[in-house]
């Protein structure tokens, strides 16, 4: 088929082809993953120069849309940043260990704390943030060890990340991620037009030699999952921390961003790799022990990163609302949590630990040393995720959790009871047999 009729691309100018290219991904007719035409046939196709096709491919590509594939072409990124179809829920039927959420029934509640906030309006001209709750966070990450230096209130985690990031690279610039890592990263990444360079991870967290590598290669940037790493449960263990304080110190100038996205639910002790250093963030995000919607997360970092970001926050969206902050106060200062915490993160603890037991007495083995996630390598993803489905369960294909290791099925063990771990482990024994893949291929 002509690949104009096909794609429906059309325009005379850059800006007009990214736009007609933006509108065919909102709609689907170019669906993530697949090949665009080449920038000759493009050119071709639409009377136009191929430096016309070639400038709209390349503003395409900074935005995240799409991004290059060497000789394979430029291809449709697999999470454009565009409001495209949320990932349909699991079918009602199956048990969904697939979504990466806590337990609701580990959240503190947030009735009580509610009734206790003020009750007058906010208005325009308060500090940005509540100096209780930047006393609090302090306190707590001095008592975990790990540097505070100085402190903002960002919207979770993932904002901070990218607020961090744009305070310091530009378009182009590379960084270094986990490999496997968190998806919402990868594509975060990808959208601000950054180029990830992988370092692979086993159990005690990235790989020393491979972080050696990655840095050689010239990154501006180094995301790191301490603890609770997602997917593969990896937590950072001394002997790894210092051996990466090690490489890192040989790169002064690399920025280093530690996301704490389960602090202290994560079922390993806090570390950090950044103390001393120049240009450093650290990430302790609410998300998993107080609720994900509450939408904050602490940051702390050298005064000119959190400088950038507060100053940049100011002149956009001004502040993380403040009804925000003070039930976040609320909820973290109330002794009735810090029990509930330690209650979750012991839960955590055994129900992952029941799945990777389970796993093991079949014969397979399978991460999940910290957080709320197991990782399990398989020879192919989609044939155990889908004989799982037959069983009843959903877990989530490694896919796109992975640069360049190797697959492997992601199941989330928040929710799932000591009791019910032998029955996913059995069915996944049953996934792998060698007559049910021949079955499937
Ligand atoms: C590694 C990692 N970082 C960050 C987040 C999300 O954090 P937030 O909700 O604070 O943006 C998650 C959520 O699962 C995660 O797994």
């Amino acid at each position: 088929m002509n690949i104009l009729a096909q794609y429906g691309i059309r325009g005379t100018s850059a800006s007009e082809v990214v736009t007609s290219v933006e509108g065919a991904i909102r709609d689907g007719r170019l669906a993530a993953g697949t090949t665009l035409p080449t920038v000759r046939a493009l050119a071709r196709g639409l009377g136009i120069s191929p430096t016309t096709v070639a400038a709209a491919y390349r503003a395409l590509r900074a935005r995240g849309l799409v991004h290059a594939q060497g000789r394979r072409g430029t291809r449709v990124s697999p999470r454009p940043p565009l409001p495209i179809r949320p990932l349909a829920p699991a079918p009602a039927h199956l048990r969904d260990l697939s979504r990466g959420n806590p337990d609701p029934a580990l959240l503190p509640s947030l009735r009580a704390a509610l009734a206790r906030l003020p009750r007058r309006p906010g208005l325009y001209g308060e500090p940005a943030n509540r100096p209780e709750l930047l006393a609090l966070a302090a306190r707590q990450l001095a008592r975990d060890g790990v540097p505070h230096g100085s402190l903002a209130v960002v919207g979770g985690a993932l904002d901070g990340i990218e607020r961090v990031l744009q305070a310091h690279l530009r378009p182009g610039d590379r960084v270094a991620l986990e490999d496997p890592g968190y998806v919402a990263v990868f594509d975060l990444v990808a959208a601000l037009g950054l180029v990830a360079q992988p370092v692979a991870v086993d159990d005690d967290g990235p790989r020393a030699e491979d972080l050696t590598r990655a840095l050689r290669a010239g990154v501006e940037a180094f995301i790191v999952t301490p603890r609770a790493q997602n997917p593969t449960g990896a937590a950072v263990d001394p002997s790894r921390a210092r051996q990466l304080r090690a490489v890192l110190a040989r790169h002064p100038e690399v920025l280093v961003i530690e996301d704490d996205h389960a602090g202290p639910v994560a079922g390993a002790p806090a570390v950090s790799l950044c103390a001393g250093r120049e240009r450093w963030a650290l990430l302790r995000s609410v998300s998993k022990w107080l609720g994900p919607d509450l939408r904050l997360a602490i940051l702390a970092g050298d005064p000119t990163t959190v400088a950038r970001v507060e100053g940049r926050q100011s002149v956009g969206t001004g502040w993380v609302s403040h009804l925000l902050q003070d039930l976040v106060l609320a909820l973290w200062s109330d002794a009735a949590t810090t029990a509930l915490l330690r209650r979750a993160a012991e839960a955590y603890a055994v129900r992952r630990t029941a799945l990777v037991r389970a796993l093991a007495a079949h014969g397979i083995g399978a991460h999940g040393g910290s957080g709320m996630n197991v990782w399990i390598p398989v020879p192919e993803e989609a044939p155990v995720v889908a004989a799982l489905a037959e069983d009843g369960w959903a877990v989530r294909a490694g896919e796109r959790y992975r640069l360049r290791s190797g697959p492997a099925v992601r199941v989330t063990t928040a929710t799932l009871a000591p009791r019910d771990a032998g029955r996913l482990a059995a069915a996944l024994a049953r996934s792998l047999r060698p007559e049910r893949r021949r079955a499937s291929a």
